[in-house]
């Protein structure tokens, strides 16, 4: 066990943070989307819908055919009644296929002040950001 020293997992940890910058480079290429048409003007922050984080969960036409979201950024007019009823992002987040929408901050995550558009893709700086 003598060889697995002090210097051994500074290089491993070393290794942790290299991988996971890399990483974090990779998946901003996968831009977020900012939902924002009422939020705000409503109290609350805007919506940040992380889109690579559920592309790598669910194909895509799951949502963009089967859940019928249309594949382009504003256009479908999701609001938080729709969300509630069940629809869009309450067809999962229903505390069932996902946590459910009791978590309000998980979506309003949002700076004040972002627009309805993409954030991210190969100029982001990552998550931080925003
Ligand atoms: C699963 C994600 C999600 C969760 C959880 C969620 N929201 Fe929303 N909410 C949205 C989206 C998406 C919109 C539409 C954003 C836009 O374009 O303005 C929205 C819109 C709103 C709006 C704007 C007015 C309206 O009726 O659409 C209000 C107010 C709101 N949410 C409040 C809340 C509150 C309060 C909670 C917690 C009890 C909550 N939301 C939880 C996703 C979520
Ligand atoms: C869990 C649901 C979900 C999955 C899976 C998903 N998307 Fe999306 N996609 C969305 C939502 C929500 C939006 C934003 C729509 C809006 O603003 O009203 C979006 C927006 C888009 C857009 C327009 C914004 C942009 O980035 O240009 C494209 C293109 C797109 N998706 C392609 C894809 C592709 C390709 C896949 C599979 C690799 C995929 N999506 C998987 C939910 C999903
Ligand atoms: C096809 C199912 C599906 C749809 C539709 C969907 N989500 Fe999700 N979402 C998930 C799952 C599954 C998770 C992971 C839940 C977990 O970690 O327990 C998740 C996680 C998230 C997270 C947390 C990401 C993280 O880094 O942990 C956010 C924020 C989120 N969803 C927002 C939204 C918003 C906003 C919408 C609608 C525009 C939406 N989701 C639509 C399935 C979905």
């Amino acid at each position: 066990m003598k060889r697995t020293g002090r210097g051994f997992w500074r290089l491993m940890m070393a290794l942790a943070l290299a991988l996971s910058l890399g990483m974090d480079a990779a998946m901003a290429e996968y831009a977020d989307v900012v939902l924002n048409s009422q939020a705000e003007a409503q109290g609350v922050r805007p919506v940040i819908y992380p889109h690579w984080f559920h592309r790598i969960r669910f194909r895509c036409k799951v949502c963009h055919n089967e859940l019928g979201f249309q594949m382009k950024v504003g256009a479908n007019n999701i609001d938080m009644n729709k969300i509630l009823d069940g629809k869009f992002c309450g067809m999962c987040h229903n505390g069932d296929v996902a946590w459910g929408t009791e978590f309000c901050d998980r979506c309003h995550s949002g700076l004040p002040g972002l627009k309805t558009g993409i954030r991210g893709g190969s100029k982001s700086t990552g998550p931080g950001e925003y």
